[in-house]
């Protein structure tokens, strides 16, 4: 690696990021089961039809993964919690087991000297939620909250951070406008019910943890930068429509009182009534906002309907994800997101890796080069004064890719599927060294 951590201020944090339902095992320990694993069940969604049911046994091995990511020279680590595993049915009975994991899992990172960094909610919603609407429905905000309460009832007296949702746009937008993640629909309606919903939720959770007295409390939205394909109107306008429902929606919500209206245009019609009454609580105040950047997307116009644009095949290079490999693009994210919508409010990068197609004795020559790429534009970030205090790699372990199975790799360590071994992979090693150092 070209950096090195006294590169950065003092205190600020390194970690890695994983997930439930991508690392844990679902089939372990009395979890319900979540619409990942009937989505991974209907043809056609998922590669292979894989799902999570033992994915990297991490519900077995927390242990090995944690000396792994302390071993790294990691400040903090970066997990979720699945409501499945704590609450089977979304609501009522709660599964003993599964808070007891969580319970020794938050231990056993501060036995290592890793800060916890928690997620609420990273995607697993149990199906009987999912039967119910899931989060089309707007009861789902005071579910959330209640799993909210007793996830932390029990382990909120140790974290360093929490966030309730992981990627709003991934919950609305991906999965109920594009179909590629469960409940994997296609429809407008849905969409911009979730994307509503999905920011009451974060915002009940939000209240629901502040009444338990916890702090360092926040939000983690993902953002692509958005390329229009050339500089006539037309394209500029698909990109900036683009640029709205991924990037400025739910930063609207959040930190404005209000959604972008060029978005409105397109989603208005749909959205639930009464929406308007619902911004005050969503703008629950935060005390951190988390970035998860990885890419640009190249757009053009079309004639269809709203939102009116193509994604286009772009001339960069590419992670095996198919991505483009655009370090720019965090640097703008957050001298943007600092200046028009946080302030003085901490920025954490709490996401940036890259897929690749590892095999064991190769040197992942490529994912130190990503790294160094986007580390560097943090820090130039710094440099231009946004107050980043931290930055975490996607991922500690290769793991279940969603609809992509587990083809694409984006550990630190590698992982074989077969065997469940773990080996760390030279821009794991190269990582150790740059903390060390
Ligand atoms: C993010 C997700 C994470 C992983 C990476 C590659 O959108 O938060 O679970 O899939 O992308």
């Amino acid at each position: 690696m070209e950096f090195k951590r006294s590169d950065f201020p003092e205190g600020f944090l390194f970690s890695a990021a994983t997930s439930s339902y991508q690392i844990e095992g679902h089939g372990f320990g009395g979890a319900g089961k979540t619409h990942w694993d009937t989505f991974a069940a209907t043809p056609g969604n998922v590669v292979r039809a894989e799902h999570g049911q033992i994915a990297c046994d991490h519900y077995h091995r927390f242990e090995e993964d944690l000396d792994l990511a302390a071993a790294m020279g990691l400040d903090a680590y970066r997990f979720s919690t699945s409501w499945a595993r704590v609450m089977p049915e979304g609501r009522g009975a709660v599964n003993a087991e599964g808070l007891d994991f969580y319970d020794r899992l938050v231990d056993a990172m501060l036995e290592r000297g890793l800060k916890p960094q928690a997620t609420l909610y990273h995607w697993e919603l149990p199906v009987a939620l999912a039967d119910l609407g899931g989060w089309r429905n707007p009861d789902i905000a005071h579910w959330f909250a209640d799993f909210a309460t007793v996830i932390m009832e029990r382990i909120g007296d140790r974290m360093f951070s929490v966030a309730p949702i992981n990627e709003p746009w991934c919950v609305g937008w991906l999965s109920h406008f594009e179909g590629h993640h469960a409940p994997g629909l296609r429809d407008i309606r849905a969409t911009a019910h979730a994307m509503h919903h999905v920011l009451t939720g974060h915002a009940r959770a939000i209240q629901a943890m502040r009444a338990l007295g916890l702090g360092n409390l926040g939000a983690v939205c993902n953002f692509e930068f958005s390329q229009p394909v050339d500089d006539t109107p037309e394209a500029v306008k698909a990109a900036r429509t683009y640029d709205g429902y991924y990037n400025r929606f739910f930063l609207g919500g959040l930190f404005k009182g209000a959604y972008p209206s060029d978005v409105l245009e397109g989603l208005e019609p749909h959205m639930p009534k009464g929406w308007q009454d619902d911004m005050a609580l969503i703008g629950q105040p935060l005390d951190w906002l988390g970035l998860n950047y990885y890419t640009r997307k190249v757009i053009g116009p079309n004639t269809g309907a709203w939102p009116s644009h193509d994604y286009l095949e772009g001339p960069l290079p590419k992670t095996q994800m198919g991505w483009e490999i655009y370090p720019e693009g965090l640097h703008y994210f957050l001298t943007w997101v600092h200046e028009h919508y946080t302030g003085d409010l901490p920025l954490f990068v709490t996401e940036n890796g890259m897929s690749n197609a590892d095999r064991l004795g190769r040197d992942d020559v490529e994912r130190i080069a990503y790294l160094d790429s986007h580390v560097a534009a943090a820090k130039l970030a710094i440099a231009d004064g946004v107050p980043l205090a931290g930055y975490t790699f996607w991922s500690l372990l290769d793991n279940y890719e969603w609809a992509l199975g587990y083809e694409k790799r984006f550990g630190l360590v590698h992982v074989d599927f077969d065997t469940l071994e773990r080996t760390p992979k030279a821009s794991y090693h190269a990582l150790s060294r740059a903390l060390a150092a």
